[in-house]
């Protein structure tokens, strides 16, 4: 082995930093879920990037958060560019949503999830200044049919087709917002049935791709950072998700023409996130389809789930775990 390629060899992440991971999203988790129903999603996120931010510190690892939380809603956030990490290798970029979900979380609605994705430095797709995109996400049966050019109605009927069940048993899930009504009258019009969110569509992609899964495919315009989060998840997953760049309006289409980027490219997960060794963790919050919000069965104590993956390896593991609210409080995790 050439000295270039054996360096090479070494810089790779070879550990399985998600399972290190886990602990920066339970952290986040168990941090903004005291904060549940309080109805104050600014205090809930800002409870949930402290208490990632504290984690993430202790990983070792040379990061640079390339999707950061925040700037659409002016949300506290860990800002993009920022290191984090002790500086050693592997050089890491990183996507964080410390609480996706905010309003779920706040009023208490299901499927607030903590979640963070890794992958080799310079392998991130940087959205740049588009807050959003339009996402299609599937399965790995139906990976091959999505397609944000052909008509929803086609889609949801090939999508039967392959699957070999009546149109009438496809479901699309969808966020609940006026512009997607068109989207969702074609879904309809053609037999096919609709799963309305109110937020969290990586919670949505995640249940679009999974197993015997009550949703077929994810649809709709959503955040752009929340496409990257899902395209990691995806790549250990399996499936497909498509992402075209969605400027709200000729302003911020100008501001990303002028900085590069062709906003009738259609991206999927390999444009996402060009890596085969992606990281995922994501802890939940409040309970969804996809994992079991933090609990507190006892008084003094608390339980999480999580899902943690990797790419490379294609192992998906599920990790409960308990913890004692008095020592996160002693260390500072839960502060509320
Ligand atoms: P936040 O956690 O930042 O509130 O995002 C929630 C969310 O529903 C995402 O899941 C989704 O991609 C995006 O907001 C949709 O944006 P909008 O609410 O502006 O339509």
């Amino acid at each position: 082995m050439s000295a270039a390629s054996d360096d090479l060899t070494r810089q790779r992440p070879d550990r399985n930093l998600a399972l290190e991971l886990v602990r920066v999203t339970e952290a986040a988790a168990l941090a903004c879920a005291p904060l549940v129903g309080a109805g104050e999603k600014e205090a809930a996120d800002q409870a949930a990037v402290d208490g990632m931010r504290y984690a993430l510190h202790s990983i070792r690892m040379d990061g640079t958060v390339v999707i950061g939380e925040g700037e659409k809603d002016e949300a506290p956030m860990l800002y993009n560019g920022e290191r984090i990490g002790d500086g050693s290798p592997p050089q890491v970029d990183i996507a964080v949503d410390p609480l996706e979900g905010t309003t779920l979380a706040a009023h208490g609605m299901p499927s607030a999830l903590a979640v963070i994705a890794l992958s080799s430095r310079g392998t991130m797709f940087d959205p740049g200044p588009c807050v959003y995109m339009e996402k299609m996400a599937g399965a790995p049966e139906i990976a091959d049919l999505m397609d944000l050019d052909r008509p929803l109605a086609q889609t949801v009927k090939l999508i039967a087709e392959r699957k070999g069940h009546p149109v009438g048993d496809v479901m699309v899930v969808v966020l609940d917002r006026p512009r997607h009504e068109q989207g969702i009258r074609e879904i309809r019009e053609a037999g096919a049935r609709v799963r309305l969110i109110a937020h969290g569509d990586v919670s949505a992609a995640l249940l679009a791709v999974t197993e015997r899964s009550p949703v077929d495919m994810l649809w709709g315009i959503g955040g752009t950072p929340e496409g990257v989060i899902s395209a990691a998840a995806i790549k250990c997953l399996g499936g497909q998700l498509l992402g075209r760049l969605w400027p709200r309006d000729d302003t911020e289409r100008q501001a990303a023409i002028d900085a590069g980027y062709d906003v009738q490219r259609v991206l999927d997960c390999n444009d996402l996130i060009a890596d085969d060794d992606v990281f995922f963790s994501a802890t939940g919050v409040t309970d969804g389809d996809v994992l079991q919000g933090v609990r507190y069965p006892h008084a003094g104590g608390a339980t999480t789930e999580s899902l943690v993956m990797r790419s490379r390896s294609g192992t998906v593991r599920r990790i409960r775990a308990t913890h004692d609210r008095a020592k996160l409080r002693a260390l500072g995790v839960e502060r509320v």
